[in-house]
């Protein structure tokens, strides 16, 4: 009888742990690729969304929701671009607008939608190449508005090129996992 609730104990014991140990393990891979990356605090407020997400918790499964996160505020952005750019009266903000426009579109429609894809055939480097080129388009877009007292975009223009250079921090980290030894 003893024996029986001694196992039934230890029993209870495992079913309690393993969640806390799969929670625990998820927490230090996230502090680890955030350690290492640039804008530590901005790195695992995003990363941690991913228990809200449940997207797969490896390196890949970061690097891919990173891209969303970045993607679904660059895709909302080039929105608010559109209609700030039909609104404004002011010459030099429109001027402005139209080339972030340009930018947004290349960020949105071509560096972030085809990081995305390479993501799933795991061609890192290319992964790497697109987000760097989207970090340097939403600069481009800020640039714009150095001599303007206004800067509608510059929250956003950092956060996009902050999210960009954490995405190839994170992917730094899958490109030195899989390069085959014999290369140097
Ligand atoms: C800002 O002003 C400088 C000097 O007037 C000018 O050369 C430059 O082209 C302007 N930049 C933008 C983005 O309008
Ligand atoms: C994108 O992120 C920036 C920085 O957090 C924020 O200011 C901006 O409102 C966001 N844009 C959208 C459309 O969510």
């Amino acid at each position: 009888m003893k024996q029986t609730i001694l196992i039934l104990h230890l029993l209870i014991l495992t079913i309690l742990i393993q969640p806390i140990q799969s929670t625990l393990s998820h927490t230090s891979l996230l502090e680890q690729i955030c350690r290492q990356s640039p804008h530590y605090h901005l790195c695992t407020m995003t990363l941690r969304s991913s228990i809200n997400h449940r997207s797969k918790q490896d390196i890949v499964g970061f690097g891919r929701l990173a891209l969303r996160i970045v993607n679904a505020n660059a895709s909302i952005t080039l929105d608010h671009i559109k209609k700030g750019y039909i609104k404004t009266t002011c010459p030099m903000e429109k001027e402005a607008l139209k080339d972030c426009l340009a930018s947004y579109n290349m960020i949105v429609n071509v560096h972030l939608h085809e990081a995305l894809n390479a993501l799933n055939k795991r061609d890192y480097k290319i992964v790497k190449q697109r987000a760097y080129v989207a970090g340097i388009q939403a600069e481009t877009c800020d640039n714009k508005f150095k001599n303007s007292t206004r800067k509608p975009l510059r929250d956003t223009n950092r956060y996009v090129q902050n999210l960009c250079a954490i995405i190839m921090s994170i992917v730094n980290k899958l490109i030195s996992t899989n390069q085959p030894t014999s290369s140097y």
